[in-house]
C-alpha cells in the first residue's frame, strides 16, 4: 500500500463537503496507489461533492492514470429534502432539484486536479452498459438501496482487471450500526460468495477486496 496523500489533499478532503471520515479516506487512498500500478483507470460510482474522488485524483496523478467518477448528481434517497442526509445547500433554485455537479467542480478545481478527472454524469447502471473497457479499481459508493447497490455492482464488477480491487463503501454487518441499509453489506458478501474477490483489508465500513478469480 502506498503513503498518505500530500497534507493539502488530505486538508481538501477534510474541508469538502461530504460523509467519509479520515481514516477511510486514508484506506481508499492506499487502495487507489497499489491499483494504480496497474496502469489503468480507477472508477468510483458516487461522486456527491468530491469528498472521496480527491483522494482518487490524487493516486490517479501519481501513476499518471485517469480516475472516473459517475453520479447522475441529483442525490441518494437519503439526501432528499426531509431526510437525514440533506443539504439544503445543495439544492438547485431555478429547478428545485438537488445538483451536486456545480460544488464537485469547484472541490476538484480548489485543488488543481480536474485534469485528473473525468466526470461522467448519469446513471451508473446506464453508463456502465456502455463501458467496455479495464479498470484497476471499482469504488462503490452510490445509492444505498438493494436496487442500486446490486446494479453498481453487476454493473461495474466484472470490468476490474486481474489484481485490481474492488472497494466498498458504508458496509455494516450488525444492523443495529447502519444508517442508510444494508445493502453495501449484502454485495460485499456477495463479492466474496462469488469466488471472484479475496478481502484484502477492512477499516470502518470501507471494505477492499482483490479480484483474484474471474466472474462477479
Ligand atoms: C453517499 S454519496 C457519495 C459520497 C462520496 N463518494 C463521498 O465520499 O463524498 C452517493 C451519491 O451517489 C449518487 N447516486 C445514487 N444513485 C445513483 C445512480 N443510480 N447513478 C448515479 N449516481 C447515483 C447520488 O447522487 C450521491 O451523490
Amino acid at each position: 500500500m502506498t503513503a498518505a496523500p500530500q497534507p493539502e489533499i488530505l486538508a481538501a478532503f477534510e474541508a469538502a463537503k461530504g460523509f467519509m471520515p479520515v481514516d477511510e479516506g486514508l484506506a481508499l487512498y492506499a487502495a487507489a496507489g497499489e491499483a494504480a500500478r496497474l496502469g489503468l483507470p480507477l472508477l468510483e460510482v458516487g461522486t456527491y461533492c468530491g469528498r472521496s474522488t480527491l483522494l482518487l485524483a490524487d493516486a490517479a496523478r501519481a501513476a499518471d492514470v485517469t480516475a472516473l467518477t459517475v453520479d447522475h448528481h441529483r442525490g441518494s434517497e437519503e439526501q432528499q429534502p426531509g431526510w437525514e442526509y440533506h443539504d439544503p445547500s445543495t439544492v438547485d433554485p431555478e429547478t428545485g432539484l438537488m445538483d451536486t455537479l456545480p460544488t464537485f467542480r469547484r472541490t476538484l478545481h480548489r485543488a488543481g486536479l480536474e485534469e485528473h478527472v473525468v466526470a461522467l454524469v448519469g446513471r451508473s447502471p446506464q453508463v456502465a452498459r456502455i463501458w467496455g473497457s479495464p479498470l484497476a479499481l471499482v469504488f462503490v459508493d452510490g445509492g444505498h438501496t438493494d436496487e442500486h447497490a446490486t446494479a453498481d455492482y453487476e454493473g461495474w464488477a466484472p470490468h476490474i482487471a486481474d489484481g485490481g480491487l474492488l472497494v466498498i463503501h458504508d458496509v455494516f454487518p450488525d444492523p443495529a450500526d447502519e444508517f442508510t441499509g444494508q445493502a453495501p453489506y449484502r454485495v460485499y458478501l456477495r463479492a466474496l460468495a462469488s469466488g471472484a474477490f479475496t478481502e484484502v483489508s477492512a477499516t470502518g465500513s470501507l471494505r477492499v477486496l482483490r479480484r483474484t478469480a474471474a466472474g462477479i
